[in-house]
């Protein structure tokens, strides 16, 4: 055998080490996934993935193709966070609530966990449109927006395990609720109109609040709203007062109880 062939042959094990790495690795993500769920404990525990990083870290220090592992790992994390999210959901999560709930907080939170891919239905809009949430309102009024939005979420129910954050008015119409429910678990966040009036005081990409930007507009508004919002909610969330991971742990246990994956 000459020697590109002996080194072929060694290349095979490190691949046949790596592969079963792997599907252990996968198995494992899978028990522990299993082990959370009849302990009682929580999904997220996000300093675990903190320690991961800083051990890998310490093991590459000073060697070669440093980035080059890295990137792997960041690959394989990823996956294992996607497997844990299909485990979790079958279907997509739809985010809805006033402006300022949270929405967009709390989809990029549930996508770095769960490496789910997010739609942030304004952006999208907005891009497609090649102008501003403001500028579409103004071009071509707030029906047109509205049509767009019930067209996005039509196109959503294609996919699966994603995060759509809706624009806060998307509840509003009837039919986009009907095709929200098609789409998974509709989830309300909600806030007090002081907490509300504190995150979106100094934003200007919202039309329906730029010249009102006060608690007694805000509340009045949302009490406008708040049935057709309860309507849809699969789910309520209160986030006043409560961090991301509060937030996110509390979305997925209530998710777990309604499919009947936890008692
Ligand atoms: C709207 C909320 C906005 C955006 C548009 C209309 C509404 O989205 O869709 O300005 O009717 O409440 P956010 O809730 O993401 O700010």
């Amino acid at each position: 055998m000459d020697k590109l062939e002996r080194l072929r042959e060694t290349l095979e094990r490190c691949d046949e080490v790596i592969l079963n790495g792997l599907l252990m690795r996968d198995q494992i993500i899978e028990d522990i996934m299993a082990y959370k769920g009849s302990n009682g404990l929580p999904i997220l525990q996000p300093e675990q993935e903190t320690k991961q990083v800083k051990w890998l870290e310490s093991e590459l220090d000073g060697k070669r193709h440093r980035e080059e592992v890295k990137d792997v790992f960041a690959c394989i994390w990823d996956n294992s966070k996607r497997i844990q999210a299909r485990n979790l959901f079958d279907h997509n999560i739809v985010l809805i609530g006033f402006m300022g709930a949270g929405k967009s907080t709390i989809s990029k939170y549930l996508s770095t966990m769960f490496a789910m891919e997010v739609i942030e239905m304004d952006q999208v809009i907005a891009q497609r449109e090649g102008m501003s949430i403001s500028d579409i309102f103004e071009v071509h009024g707030e029906r047109y927006f509205r049509d767009a939005e019930t067209d996005l979420l039509i196109e959503m129910q294609a996919k699966r395990n994603m995060v759509i954050s809706c624009g806060g008015g998307t509840p509003m119409r009837e039919c986009n609720v009907a095709e929200m429910k098609k789409n998974g678990r509709v989830v309300l966040l909600s806030a007090k109109p002081e907490t509300i009036y504190e995150r979106v005081k100094d934003s200007h990409d919202r039309p329906l609040i730029e010249d009102n930007k006060n608690v007694p507009f805000i509340s009045e508004l949302m009490e406008k709203r708040r049935e057709k919002y309860t309507a849809a909610a699969d789910i309520v969330i209160q986030t006043d007062g409560k961090n991301e991971l509060q937030i996110c742990e509390e979305l997925i246990q209530c998710l777990l109880e309604m499919d009947g994956k936890v008692k």
